[in-house]
């Protein structure tokens, strides 16, 4: 549905007025080149976003006029280029449900009540036939006060990229975090589900912002919308997660952590074996009362109950294939059964989330992870090599803060000489370093002289040091490898040594490659 793009200058919105249509604007000219001599205007793909353009003979020819909303989201300064196209209005479908955030244009601190019901009303007029993705921004005069509406998340049946605004969209609105402004009436106030504030890295998680955002896409969504909302569109939201992946990549820390970042009911967090219980029917009944809150509160509350998120860690101890333990009691059984129930209940209650962790995916039963269950499976694999210096800055971070830590310390360098460390193998490395870094200060013919704890810097050999004691659980086995070649190679010719070279060649991929995220040679 697009034609071939043109590039354009960057110019700024012909008048105050015109910025707050919130459109964009080109000379007549360039105009009848995107088929404005028909249309009164036409939607067009700026940079990614779609935007309704109109022609305005104040703009300058190959120039696109573009409001200080548009240009901020854009990332663009007066001038740059951009890449244009014509979006055929027919290859876009209506939203069924948008969220903004709303929030003044300038950086004003009065508080304000806007009533939601007026709010989407201005929306629905002003922005009829928009296309909108997350991230886009509209001016709205809203009485006078001029605001900004940002747009949070786009849904059809399903969260999506873009989407066109219509009569039948349904709108909800959210203030934007910090904001002096108060929203009344719409139900999305009360299901702001995540902190304005929270960042992974000060929550100590590194190199799994591309899972969590995955987690939150999937998972948190359609959470974001008000309950009425999602019953008109005949949503269900998704009821259970799996987070696996290989020992030491965090599964335990986001566990612990998942808490810090939402708004509402800390999640209940529960260790597979604490489950279990060698009296009999104890286990299913642990079970149980894990989901009672919910059940209490559901009944109370309905769908405005809040979300309660029970979090299973080390799921594959309760969850291991039925029929697959050998003492023949069953008691397994029973257990997976009962959880089974439980999740298959919450399709009436809607107001839970399970999330399971394991790092044996191969053991857990399959009823367990089959659609309507925990269905939304998320690989936490060993970090890339960005992953682990941010893992590196977090472990260090408290060497760092008390001037303990060497300036020749080469962050980056270890990151690319730890490939197939896990984050944990990642911390035992720091910690290695620092007791490196110990050593050298006791004087082993005194070892009760005081140390002096301001001399205890480690510096980067101490982190080569590291390198050779602590290794990775993937990958190669240096040892397995030294040991082998113990009494050498008799080179028979030349097949032999190409044999010989491959292996080599083969070591090094599994050592420093940065394609194959994760190989071993055993
Ligand atoms: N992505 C990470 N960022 C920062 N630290 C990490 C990360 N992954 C692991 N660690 C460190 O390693 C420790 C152990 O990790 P954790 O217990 O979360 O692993 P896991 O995935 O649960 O492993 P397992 O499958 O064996 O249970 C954490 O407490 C943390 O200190
Ligand atoms: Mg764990």
């Amino acid at each position: 549905g697009k034609t071939s793009g043109i590039r354009m200058n960057v110019a700024s919105c012909p008048s105050q007025d015109l910025a707050k249509t919130n459109r964009v604007f080109v000379n007549i000219g360039d105009g009848e080149g995107l088929g404005l001599g028909k249309a009164a205007e036409v939607h067009v793909d700026l940079g990614g976003y779609v935007y309704l353009a109109k022609v305005d003979s104040r703009v300058g020819a190959r120039c696109v006029g573009l409001n200080a909303v548009q240009r901020r989201e854009l990332r663009v300064a007066l001038g740059d280029e951009l890449p244009v196209s014509v979006v055929r209005a027919g290859s876009i479908r209506p939203a069924s449900a948008v969220t903004m955030e709303v929030d003044y244009t300038t950086k004003r601190t009065d508080p304000i009540e806007i009533d939601a019901m007026q709010l989407t009303e201005l929306v629905k007029s002003r922005l009829a036939n928009f296309v909108a993705s997350p991230g886009q921004g509209y001016v709205i005069d809203f009485f006078g006060t001029n605001l900004l509406l940002k747009i949070a998340s786009v849904m059809m049946e399903e969260v999506v990229k873009r989407a066109s605004l219509q009569e039948s969209t349904e709108f909800s609105f959210m203030k934007a975090p910090s904001s002096a402004i108060r929203v009344k009436g719409s139900q999305t106030q009360k299901r702001e589900i995540f902190k304005a504030d929270f960042s992974f890295e000060r929550m100590g998680i590194g190199g799994l912002d591309k899972e969590f955002s995955d987690i939150f896409r999937r998972a948190f969504a359609s959470r974001v919308f008000p309950a009425d909302t999602i019953k008109k569109l005949g949503i269900s939201h998704v009821k259970g997660m799996l987070l696996f992946g290989p020992p030491g990549t965090g599964k335990t820390l986001i566990a612990r952590q998942i808490g810090k970042m939402l708004n509402g009911k800390e999640p209940k967090v529960v260790n597979g074996p604490e489950i279990l219980n060698k009296y009999v029917g104890q286990s299913e009944e642990n079970v149980r009362n894990l989901f009672k809150d919910a059940e209490d509160e559901y009944t109370q509350r309905g769908e405005e109950s809040e979300l309660h998120i029970i979090i299973f860690d080390e799921i594959d101890a309760i969850c291991k294939q039925r029929g697959s333990t050998r003492d023949g009691t069953g008691v397994h059984d029973t257990v997976v059964n009962q959880l089974l129930s439980k999740i298959d209940g919450v399709n009436a209650l809607n107001n839970i989330l399970v999330i399971g962790m394991t790092n044996r995916k191969d053991m857990i039963d399959e009823a367990l992870v089959r659609p309507g269950r925990l269905e939304v499976h998320v690989e936490i694999s060993l970090p890339d090599e960005q992953g682990r210096q941010q893992i590196l800055r977090i472990h260090t971070a408290s060497m760092r803060d008390n001037s303990l830590l060497e300036k020749d310390v080469n962050l980056d360098e270890i990151a690319s000489r730890t490939k197939n460390y896990s984050g944990a193998e990642i911390e035992g490395l720091c910690k290695s370093a620092a007791a490196f870094a110990l050593n050298r200060q006791i004087d082993f013919r005194d070892i009760h002289k005081a140390v002096d704890v301001k001399q205890v810097t480690v510096r980067h050999d101490d982190f080569r040091n590291a390198l050779t004691e602590v290794t990775p659980a993937f990958g190669i086995g240096r040892d397995d490898f030294e040991n082998a070649l113990l009494g050498g190679f008799i080179h028979h010719g030349v097949r032999m040594q190409d044999i010989v070279d491959a292996g080599r060649g083969f070591r090094e991929e599994v050592q420093y490659s940065q394609r194959n995220p994760l190989m071993s040679v055993l």
